[in-house]
Parts: C-alpha cells; sequence; structure tokens
C-alpha cells in the first residue's frame, strides 16, 4: 500500500495567514500540520509516500522532510499546479502508484484516539474497493456528507449539501484499491470546477464495493479549514500532550516504535534537535525505550 499526501491548495479561507506561507506548513501547536497526516500513514504502516503541492511549495517540504529516510520513509514529490480538486491525485499519482492500491490523506486533516493504529492497519489490507471512515458531527454542510439506507449501508456521498442527508461526514482520509486512478481519469469537473473525491467514491458505490467503517465518537477528527478550527486543534494537542507528557504526531518517536528506524538512527534527531522541547522528547522517549 502506497500513501498520497494532498498539501496543495490556496488556502485563501485563511488569508493572510496563508499568503506567503502554505497552510500545512503552519503549526499546530508544537509541529507543523503536515506532521500530523504523515504520523496517520506511518500508523497504517505505510512508508511510500508522495507529496503532492504546489510548485512553489516543494522546496519548502523537501527542507522540512527531505526524502524522507530520516523517517525511515520514502517521499517524494509531484506538483499539483491548480488546485483541481481531491481526486486530481489520483491522475497526478498514477506513474506512483502504478496501480497499487493506497491511502490518500489530505494535509489539513488530524486523527487521534485509542486504537487508531489498529483500524488503519486493517484498512491498509485493502485489495479490493475503498474505505472511508464516516464521522458523526454537529454540522456537516461543510464535508462530504453519507447518505445510509434503512439498512445502514451507504448509497451515496454529497459533497457540501445544503440539506445533509445524515450527520456522518466523510474525513480526509481514504483507502483505494488499484484501480482509483482509472476511474479518477473518467471524471468531469463539478459545478465548482474540481474533481470531487466524492465522486469518485460514488463510483464505487455503485460497483458494490465501498467499505464505510464510522469512527465512534472516542476519536477526534479535526481539520484546519477556518482559523478557529486551526486554533482548536492546537488547543486540543497541548491539552493531550501537557496532561499525558506524550507527543501527538511525533514522526521519529512513530518510526522508532513501527520499526521504521533503529535507534542510532533516532539518536541523529536528538542531536539535530538538541536546543528544542522536542529535541527533550525525543530525549525521554530515548531513555524510555533503553529501559525497556
Ligand atoms: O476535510 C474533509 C473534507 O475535505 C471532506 O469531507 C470533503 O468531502 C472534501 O472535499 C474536503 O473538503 P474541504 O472543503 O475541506 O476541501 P479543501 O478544498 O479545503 O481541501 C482540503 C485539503 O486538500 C487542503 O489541505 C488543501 C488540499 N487540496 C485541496 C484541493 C481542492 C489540494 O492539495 N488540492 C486541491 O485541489
Amino acid at each position: 500500500m502506497k500513501g498520497l499526501i494532498l498539501s496543495g491548495g490556496s488556502g485563501s479561507r485563511l488569508y493572510p495567514a496563508t499568503r506567503s506561507v502554505n497552510k500545512q506548513l503552519l503549526p499546530i501547536f508544537d509541529k507543523p500540520m503536515i506532521y500530523y497526516p504523515i504520523s496517520v500513514l506511518m500508523l497504517a504502516g505505510i512508508r511510500d509516500i508522495l507529496m503532492i503541492t504546489r510548485p512553489e511549495d516543494e522546496s519548502l517540504y523537501r527542507h522540512l522532510l527531505g526524502d524522507g529516510q530520516q523517517f525511515g520513509l520514502t517521499i517524494s514529490y509531484i506538483h499539483q499546479p491548480a488546485p483541481n480538486g481531491l481526486a486530481e491525485a489520483f491522475i497526478l499519482g498514477e506513474s506512483f502508484l502504478v496501480g497499487e492500491p493506497s491511502a490518500l490523506i489530505l494535509g489539513d486533516n488530524l486523527f487521534y484516539g485509542h486504537g487508531l493504529a489498529d483500524k488503519l492497519q486493517d484498512a491498509a489490507k485493502l485489495q479490493d474497493g475503498a474505505t472511508i471512515f464516516p464521522y458523526y458531527v454537529k454540522d456537516p454542510s461543510q464535508y462530504g456528507v453519507v447518505e445510509f439506507n434503512a439498512d445502514g449501508r451507504v448509497i451515496g456521498i454529497e459533497e457540501k449539501p445544503a440539506l445533509p442527508k445524515s450527520h456522518y461526514a466523510v474525513p480526509g482520509l481514504y483507502f483505494f484499491d488499484g484501480q482509483a486512478s482509472t476511474l479518477a481519469s473518467e471524471i468531469t469537473p463539478s459545478a465548482r470546477g474540481e474533481l470531487e473525491i466524492t465522486d469518485l467514491i460514488n463510483k464505487y458505490i455503485a460497483r458494490g464495493k465501498l467499505h464505510a467503517h464510522k469512527l465512534g465518537r472516542g476519536y477526534a477528527w479535526l481539520d484546519t479549514g477556518t482559523h478557529d478550527n486551526l486554533l482548536n486543534a492546537s488547543l486540543f494537542v497541548r491539552t493531550v500532550e501537557e496532561r499525558q507528557g506524550l507527543k501527538i504526531g511525533c514522526l521519529e518517536e512513530i518510526a522508532l516504535r513501527m520499526g521504521f528506524i533503529d535507534i542510532e538512527q533516532f539518536e541523529k534527531a536528538i542531536l539535530f534537535y538538541k536546543n528544542s522541547a522536542y529535541g527533550d522528547y525525543l530525549r525521554e522517549v530515548f531513555n524510555l525505550e533503553k529501559l525497556s
């Protein structure tokens, strides 16, 4: 299974905060936003990742993430010249995917909860069909929204409906089989001029091949599309991290625990970050690991 991260978009809803910095590079409390979706792919066991960025942002992402080897990943880059829609990821990523199954995550989505890694690793076994993770929200109208039939089966997804057919939004994390690029190339732009991910998912529904695994209320799914959401996400991360003394989305820690890097490689990160609280945290993880 390969991973795609969409990290483009104009970010215009957050102007002027995002006029000169791509949204997904803004901090969520103590680390760049993009760390959180990368951590989700890592927890799913995915190590081969394509970052899809605006042409002007690639160098910034490379500066931050390089080729991913410090996290035991292989990160490659491709440009999305204009925000033509989420489903375009599978067209741009076609030669990267070469017909393999993949997980797509949006660069501005944050997931947290007990058992998330198991859920993700189960989803990553997918060979046939597509998987989404419907999540109950108070106001679903700003999202892709699921329609269920009386038996609880998903019968359709609507993008930002004025009259949502349920309270279940579709978070920006999707698993697809190897057909995604072919099916995405059959989609035409919507009224707002985008290749909609909902249209791609609806193709899987039409084939009877959509799996929907609800994320229960014990999970947090946050996105960062507005200034309020951005601040709320930072406060959420700070609250959990301060209470537990454990970080959310610490890529080096996840890489170590997943066996993607060894302890020597981990020590290099401690040295690199030695003058920061992040470095202090890595040292604590190191000491605990040595004791165990
Ligand atoms: O957050 C989940 C929602 O994300 C889903 O429920 C919706 O079905 C889906 O369309 C999307 O809605 P948004 O309104 O949040 O999409 P937005 O245009 O804000 O883009 C989401 C992220 O993807 C953002 O980080 C920018 C990036 N993006 C977006 C587009 C349209 C790209 O990199 N390229 C694009 O072409």
